[in-house]
Protein backbone atom coordinates (compact mmCIF):
# COMPACT_ATOMS: atom_id res chain seq x y z
CA UNK A 1 0.00 0.00 0.00
CA UNK A 2 1.67 3.28 -1.15
CA UNK A 3 0.00 5.52 1.57
CA UNK A 4 0.88 7.98 4.24
CA UNK A 5 4.06 7.08 6.20
CA UNK A 6 4.37 3.49 4.11
CA UNK A 7 6.88 4.58 2.22
CA UNK A 8 9.10 6.79 4.01
CA UNK A 9 11.26 5.67 6.95
CA UNK A 10 13.57 7.26 9.41
CA UNK A 11 17.41 6.46 10.71
CA UNK A 12 17.36 4.80 13.88
CA UNK A 13 18.29 6.80 16.62
CA UNK A 14 18.98 6.42 20.24
CA UNK A 15 15.76 5.83 22.39
CA UNK A 16 14.94 9.21 23.88
CA UNK A 17 12.60 7.93 27.31
CA UNK A 18 15.96 5.64 27.94
CA UNK A 19 18.47 8.62 27.13
CA UNK A 20 16.19 10.94 29.38
CA UNK A 21 16.68 8.71 32.65
CA UNK A 22 20.33 8.70 32.50
CA UNK A 23 20.43 12.39 31.97
CA UNK A 24 17.99 13.17 34.22
CA UNK A 25 19.87 11.08 37.26
CA UNK A 26 21.98 14.14 37.23
CA UNK A 27 21.71 17.56 38.74
CA UNK A 28 21.11 20.87 37.14
CA UNK A 29 24.14 21.71 38.19
CA UNK A 30 26.27 18.74 37.25
CA UNK A 31 27.75 18.63 33.58
CA UNK A 32 25.35 18.52 31.01
CA UNK A 33 24.11 14.82 30.08
CA UNK A 34 21.73 16.16 27.17
CA UNK A 35 24.03 15.38 23.68
CA UNK A 36 24.71 18.59 21.67
CA UNK A 37 22.49 17.02 18.95
CA UNK A 38 19.27 18.01 21.39
CA UNK A 39 20.05 21.23 22.08
CA UNK A 40 17.98 23.00 19.24
CA UNK A 41 16.18 25.60 20.85
CA UNK A 42 17.92 29.02 22.08
CA UNK A 43 16.04 30.18 25.23
CA UNK A 44 16.53 33.56 24.96
CA UNK A 45 16.00 34.19 21.36
CA UNK A 46 12.04 33.93 21.41
CA UNK A 47 9.16 35.75 22.66
CA UNK A 48 6.69 32.69 24.57
CA UNK A 49 2.54 34.20 25.07
CA UNK A 50 2.22 32.46 28.09
CA UNK A 51 -1.52 30.02 27.44
CA UNK A 52 -3.86 31.16 30.40
CA UNK A 53 -5.69 34.34 28.73
CA UNK A 54 -8.12 33.59 26.86
CA UNK A 55 -7.54 36.83 24.99
CA UNK A 56 -4.36 35.46 23.35
CA UNK A 57 -5.26 32.24 23.28
CA UNK A 58 -6.21 29.85 20.40
CA UNK A 59 -10.51 29.57 20.14
CA UNK A 60 -12.51 27.41 21.39
CA UNK A 61 -15.15 25.88 19.49
CA UNK A 62 -18.34 23.98 20.72
CA UNK A 63 -19.68 20.97 18.89
CA UNK A 64 -23.28 21.37 20.68
CA UNK A 65 -23.38 24.91 19.00
CA UNK A 66 -22.26 23.97 15.60
CA UNK A 67 -25.21 21.02 15.62
CA UNK A 68 -28.20 23.24 17.70
CA UNK A 69 -29.86 25.21 14.61
CA UNK A 70 -30.25 28.35 16.70
CA UNK A 71 -26.48 28.83 16.84
CA UNK A 72 -24.70 27.19 14.04
CA UNK A 73 -24.41 29.41 11.81
CA UNK A 74 -22.68 31.81 14.26
CA UNK A 75 -20.26 28.99 15.27
CA UNK A 76 -19.99 28.12 11.92
CA UNK A 77 -18.45 31.35 11.12
CA UNK A 78 -16.55 30.93 14.69
CA UNK A 79 -14.65 27.73 13.71
CA UNK A 80 -14.06 29.55 9.72
CA UNK A 81 -12.11 32.53 11.86
CA UNK A 82 -10.46 30.20 13.64
CA UNK A 83 -9.48 28.21 10.76
CA UNK A 84 -8.03 30.88 9.19
CA UNK A 85 -6.92 32.86 11.92
CA UNK A 86 -5.09 30.22 14.05
CA UNK A 87 -5.01 27.32 12.37
CA UNK A 88 -5.97 25.67 15.55
CA UNK A 89 -9.11 25.57 18.05
CA UNK A 90 -10.42 23.38 20.91
CA UNK A 91 -13.44 21.51 20.89
CA UNK A 92 -15.54 21.09 23.62
CA UNK A 93 -18.80 18.57 23.84
CA UNK A 94 -17.40 16.80 20.84
CA UNK A 95 -19.01 13.66 22.36
CA UNK A 96 -16.58 10.62 22.52
CA UNK A 97 -17.49 8.95 25.52
CA UNK A 98 -15.61 9.51 28.63
CA UNK A 99 -15.18 5.99 28.85
CA UNK A 100 -13.69 5.54 25.19
CA UNK A 101 -11.14 8.06 25.82
CA UNK A 102 -10.35 7.25 29.24
CA UNK A 103 -9.28 3.28 28.35
CA UNK A 104 -7.19 4.73 25.17
CA UNK A 105 -5.85 6.96 27.98
CA UNK A 106 -4.65 4.44 30.53
CA UNK A 107 -3.79 1.78 27.69
CA UNK A 108 -1.49 4.91 25.87
CA UNK A 109 0.46 5.69 29.49
CA UNK A 110 0.92 1.61 30.35
CA UNK A 111 2.31 0.66 26.41
CA UNK A 112 5.17 3.80 27.18
CA UNK A 113 5.95 2.45 31.06
CA UNK A 114 6.81 -1.05 29.70
CA UNK A 115 10.63 -1.86 29.39
CA UNK A 116 12.03 -0.99 25.61
CA UNK A 117 12.35 -4.41 25.02
CA UNK A 118 8.83 -4.67 25.10
CA UNK A 119 8.00 -1.69 23.38
CA UNK A 120 10.69 -2.20 20.68
CA UNK A 121 8.51 -5.51 19.77
CA UNK A 122 6.42 -2.80 17.57
CA UNK A 123 9.77 -1.09 16.38
CA UNK A 124 9.67 0.79 13.11
CA UNK A 125 10.81 -1.60 10.68
CA UNK A 126 13.20 -0.01 7.77
CA UNK A 127 11.72 2.41 5.26
CA UNK A 128 8.60 2.96 6.91
CA UNK A 129 7.24 5.35 9.25
CA UNK A 130 4.88 2.86 11.35
CA UNK A 131 5.49 1.42 14.64
CA UNK A 132 7.48 2.90 17.56
CA UNK A 133 10.55 4.70 16.97
CA UNK A 134 11.69 8.15 15.40
CA UNK A 135 10.47 9.98 12.78
CA UNK A 136 11.96 12.53 10.40
CA UNK A 137 15.72 11.97 11.19
CA UNK A 138 16.99 12.11 7.58
CA UNK A 139 21.09 12.62 8.32
CA UNK A 140 23.18 11.40 10.93
CA UNK A 141 24.13 15.18 11.85
CA UNK A 142 20.82 16.19 11.70
CA UNK A 143 19.66 17.87 15.12
CA UNK A 144 16.83 15.77 16.83
CA UNK A 145 13.50 15.71 18.97
CA UNK A 146 13.25 14.85 22.66
CA UNK A 147 10.45 12.57 21.81
CA UNK A 148 9.60 9.16 21.01
CA UNK A 149 6.30 8.63 19.34
CA UNK A 150 4.59 5.12 17.92
CA UNK A 151 2.54 5.37 14.88
CA UNK A 152 -0.21 3.26 13.31
CA UNK A 153 -2.36 3.59 10.30
CA UNK A 154 -5.65 3.08 11.83
CA UNK A 155 -8.10 3.13 8.86
CA UNK A 156 -9.26 1.69 6.46
CA UNK A 157 -9.76 -1.30 8.85
CA UNK A 158 -8.24 -3.78 6.07
CA UNK A 159 -4.99 -1.68 5.64
CA UNK A 160 -4.13 -1.63 9.63
CA UNK A 161 -0.66 -3.34 9.71
CA UNK A 162 -0.82 -4.89 12.90
CA UNK A 163 2.73 -5.80 13.66
CA UNK A 164 2.86 -2.23 15.11
CA UNK A 165 0.18 -2.62 16.85
CA UNK A 166 0.96 -3.15 20.69
CA UNK A 167 -0.17 -6.34 22.03
CA UNK A 168 0.26 -4.98 25.91
CA UNK A 169 -1.34 -3.97 27.73
CA UNK A 170 -3.94 -6.54 26.36
CA UNK A 171 -6.63 -3.94 25.65
CA UNK A 172 -4.60 -1.66 23.73
CA UNK A 173 -5.96 -2.75 20.17
CA UNK A 174 -9.36 -2.52 21.53
CA UNK A 175 -8.92 0.97 22.63
CA UNK A 176 -7.61 2.15 20.02
CA UNK A 177 -10.28 0.94 17.48
CA UNK A 178 -13.15 1.74 19.80
CA UNK A 179 -11.20 5.52 19.87
CA UNK A 180 -10.78 5.63 16.70
CA UNK A 181 -14.07 5.12 15.20
CA UNK A 182 -15.57 7.72 17.33
CA UNK A 183 -12.45 10.30 17.06
CA UNK A 184 -13.35 9.60 12.83
CA UNK A 185 -17.18 10.84 13.06
CA UNK A 186 -16.48 14.13 15.08
CA UNK A 187 -13.48 15.06 12.45
CA UNK A 188 -15.65 13.85 9.50
CA UNK A 189 -18.39 16.54 11.25
CA UNK A 190 -15.92 19.62 11.92
CA UNK A 191 -14.92 18.96 7.82
CA UNK A 192 -18.93 19.63 7.18
CA UNK A 193 -19.33 22.27 9.15
CA UNK A 194 -16.03 24.11 7.93
CA UNK A 195 -17.10 23.71 4.27
CA UNK A 196 -20.59 25.04 5.33
CA UNK A 197 -19.34 27.93 6.96
CA UNK A 198 -17.83 29.16 3.73
CA UNK A 199 -20.91 28.60 2.11
CA UNK A 200 -19.35 25.15 0.10
CA UNK A 201 -21.41 21.95 0.06
CA UNK A 202 -21.31 20.17 3.51
CA UNK A 203 -19.18 17.40 1.53
CA UNK A 204 -16.93 19.18 -0.09
CA UNK A 205 -14.05 18.04 2.24
CA UNK A 206 -15.04 15.39 3.68
CA UNK A 207 -15.58 13.49 0.61
CA UNK A 208 -11.80 13.49 0.06
CA UNK A 209 -11.12 11.73 3.80
CA UNK A 210 -13.56 8.83 3.31
CA UNK A 211 -13.02 5.41 2.02
CA UNK A 212 -10.22 4.70 0.83
CA UNK A 213 -8.73 7.89 2.06
CA UNK A 214 -6.50 6.78 5.76
CA UNK A 215 -6.31 7.71 8.96
CA UNK A 216 -2.89 7.36 10.85
CA UNK A 217 -2.66 7.83 14.91
CA UNK A 218 0.62 9.12 16.55
CA UNK A 219 1.14 8.56 20.36
CA UNK A 220 3.89 11.14 21.32
CA UNK A 221 6.02 10.25 24.45
CA UNK A 222 7.89 13.25 25.66
CA UNK A 223 10.24 12.79 28.79
CA UNK A 224 11.09 15.28 31.32
CA UNK A 225 14.70 16.90 30.93
CA UNK A 226 15.59 18.20 34.44
CA UNK A 227 19.19 19.40 33.15
CA UNK A 228 18.08 21.43 29.83
CA UNK A 229 13.92 21.97 29.39
CA UNK A 230 14.14 25.32 27.89
CA UNK A 231 16.93 24.17 25.18
CA UNK A 232 15.21 21.23 23.81
CA UNK A 233 11.84 20.45 21.38
CA UNK A 234 9.74 17.35 21.63
CA UNK A 235 8.78 18.05 18.42
CA UNK A 236 10.45 20.68 16.01
CA UNK A 237 8.22 23.51 14.51
CA UNK A 238 6.22 21.69 11.76
CA UNK A 239 3.31 21.89 9.65
CA UNK A 240 0.74 18.72 9.66
CA UNK A 241 1.12 17.39 6.19
CA UNK A 242 -2.30 15.96 6.16
CA UNK A 243 -5.89 17.81 5.97
CA UNK A 244 -7.01 17.53 9.57
CA UNK A 245 -5.60 16.91 13.17
CA UNK A 246 -7.38 15.82 16.31
CA UNK A 247 -4.96 15.83 19.49
CA UNK A 248 -5.55 14.75 22.76
CA UNK A 249 -3.61 15.70 25.91
CA UNK A 250 -2.73 12.26 27.49
CA UNK A 251 -1.53 13.56 30.99
CA UNK A 252 -2.06 16.96 32.45
CA UNK A 253 1.26 18.26 31.55
CA UNK A 254 0.86 21.01 28.44
CA UNK A 255 3.83 21.42 25.58
CA UNK A 256 2.33 22.69 22.77
CA UNK A 257 3.14 25.80 21.39
CA UNK A 258 1.46 27.72 18.45
CA UNK A 259 2.85 30.13 16.30
CA UNK A 260 0.86 33.72 15.20
CA UNK A 261 2.42 37.01 14.33
CA UNK A 262 5.62 35.43 14.47
CA UNK A 263 5.58 34.37 18.42
CA UNK A 264 5.04 31.11 20.19
CA UNK A 265 1.04 30.94 22.11
CA UNK A 266 1.28 28.02 24.72
CA UNK A 267 -1.41 25.91 24.81
CA UNK A 268 -3.61 24.73 28.05
CA UNK A 269 -4.90 21.70 26.98
CA UNK A 270 -8.73 21.81 28.49
CA UNK A 271 -9.97 18.56 30.35
CA UNK A 272 -11.61 16.22 27.80
CA UNK A 273 -11.15 19.05 24.99
CA UNK A 274 -10.01 18.33 21.14
CA UNK A 275 -7.29 20.27 20.01
CA UNK A 276 -7.79 20.39 16.60
CA UNK A 277 -5.42 21.85 13.39
CA UNK A 278 -5.75 22.47 10.02
CA UNK A 279 -2.80 20.69 7.89
CA UNK A 280 -1.17 21.36 4.74
CA UNK A 281 -3.92 20.04 2.57
CA UNK A 282 -7.02 21.65 4.09
CA UNK A 283 -4.86 25.19 3.19
CA UNK A 284 -4.36 24.12 -0.19
CA UNK A 285 -7.92 22.32 -1.09
CA UNK A 286 -9.36 25.82 0.73
CA UNK A 287 -7.33 27.80 -1.17
CA UNK A 288 -5.95 30.05 1.76
CA UNK A 289 -9.15 30.20 3.91
CA UNK A 290 -7.64 27.95 6.07
CA UNK A 291 -4.37 28.18 7.50
CA UNK A 292 -1.61 25.37 8.16
CA UNK A 293 0.01 26.87 11.46
CA UNK A 294 3.29 26.22 12.36
CA UNK A 295 3.46 24.19 16.33
CA UNK A 296 5.85 22.55 18.33
CA UNK A 297 6.58 20.71 21.80
CA UNK A 298 8.44 22.16 24.32
CA UNK A 299 9.61 19.54 27.14
CA UNK A 300 8.32 19.60 30.84
CA UNK A 301 12.08 20.19 33.86
CA UNK A 302 10.36 17.19 35.91
CA UNK A 303 6.94 15.76 34.13
CA UNK A 304 7.00 13.27 31.47
CA UNK A 305 3.80 14.63 28.75
CA UNK A 306 2.42 12.10 26.65
CA UNK A 307 0.04 13.13 23.34
CA UNK A 308 -2.07 10.99 20.66
CA UNK A 309 -2.87 12.69 17.37
CA UNK A 310 -5.06 11.20 14.95
CA UNK A 311 -4.35 12.90 11.49
CA UNK A 312 -6.70 12.34 8.46
CA UNK A 313 -5.25 12.15 4.99
CA UNK A 314 -6.76 12.56 2.01
CA UNK A 315 -7.73 9.91 -0.45
CA UNK A 316 -4.74 8.15 -1.95
CA UNK A 317 -3.63 9.64 -5.43
CA UNK A 318 -5.37 12.54 -5.20
CA UNK A 319 -4.41 15.60 -6.96
CA UNK A 320 -4.61 18.13 -4.03
CA UNK A 321 -5.53 21.49 -5.43
CA UNK A 322 -8.26 24.32 -4.26
CA UNK A 323 -11.61 23.38 -4.53
CA UNK A 324 -14.02 25.59 -6.91
CA UNK A 325 -16.13 26.09 -4.30
CA UNK A 326 -13.82 27.55 -2.29
CA UNK A 327 -12.27 30.27 -4.84
CA UNK A 328 -16.06 31.82 -5.73
CA UNK A 329 -14.15 35.55 -6.11
CA UNK A 330 -11.11 34.86 -5.14
CA UNK A 331 -7.71 34.27 -7.20
CA UNK A 332 -6.22 30.78 -7.41
CA UNK A 333 -3.45 30.76 -4.94
CA UNK A 334 -1.84 26.90 -4.48
CA UNK A 335 -0.70 24.86 -7.43
CA UNK A 336 -2.20 21.32 -7.63
CA UNK A 337 0.10 18.64 -6.23
CA UNK A 338 -0.30 14.78 -6.19
CA UNK A 339 -0.43 14.27 -2.83
CA UNK A 340 1.21 11.43 -3.21
CA UNK A 341 4.57 13.14 -4.17
CA UNK A 342 4.08 16.09 -1.65
CA UNK A 343 3.68 13.17 1.32
CA UNK A 344 6.71 11.85 -0.26
CA UNK A 345 8.89 14.84 -0.39
CA UNK A 346 7.66 15.93 3.13
CA UNK A 347 8.91 12.61 4.86
CA UNK A 348 12.39 12.63 2.63
CA UNK A 349 13.27 16.57 4.70
CA UNK A 350 13.92 17.35 8.19
CA UNK A 351 10.47 18.92 9.95
CA UNK A 352 10.78 22.93 8.94
CA UNK A 353 8.14 25.00 9.37
CA UNK A 354 6.06 26.29 6.61
CA UNK A 355 8.64 24.89 4.10
CA UNK A 356 6.41 22.29 1.87
CA UNK A 357 3.29 24.16 1.94
CA UNK A 358 5.08 27.32 0.95
CA UNK A 359 6.59 25.75 -2.38
CA UNK A 360 2.82 25.60 -3.58
CA UNK A 361 1.86 29.05 -3.08
CA UNK A 362 1.62 31.36 -6.32
CA UNK A 363 2.64 34.57 -6.53
CA UNK A 364 0.17 37.21 -5.84
C1 LIG B 1 2.13 16.11 16.09
C2 LIG B 1 2.17 17.26 17.01
C3 LIG B 1 2.07 18.10 19.27
C4 LIG B 1 1.94 17.64 20.67
O1 LIG B 1 2.13 14.96 16.57
O2 LIG B 1 2.11 16.36 14.86
O3 LIG B 1 2.22 18.36 16.56
O4 LIG B 1 1.56 18.45 21.50
N1 LIG B 1 2.12 17.03 18.34
O5 LIG B 1 2.26 16.47 20.93
NI1 LIG C 1 1.84 18.37 14.41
Amino acid sequence: MAQTAREAGSLPVTNVQVLAETCNSKRVGDDLQVPERYLTKDPNAEEIVAGGDSNCAIPIIDLNRLVDPRSSSSECAKLVSACHDWGFFQLINHRVADRVIGNLKSDVVEFFKQPLEDKEECAQRPGSLEGYGQAFVVSEDQKLDWGDMLYIQVQPSESRDLRFWPTRPPSFRNSVDAYSLEAIEVGYRLLEFMAMGVGAEPASLRGAFQGQAAQGMRANYYPACRQAADRVLGISPHTDANGLTLLLQINDVHGLQVKKDGKWFAVEAMDGAFIVNVGDTLEIMSNGKFTSVEHRAVIHPTKERISVALFFFPLPNMIVGPLPEFMRGDKLRYRSTNYQDYLKQFYAGKLDGRKQVEKLKLEQ
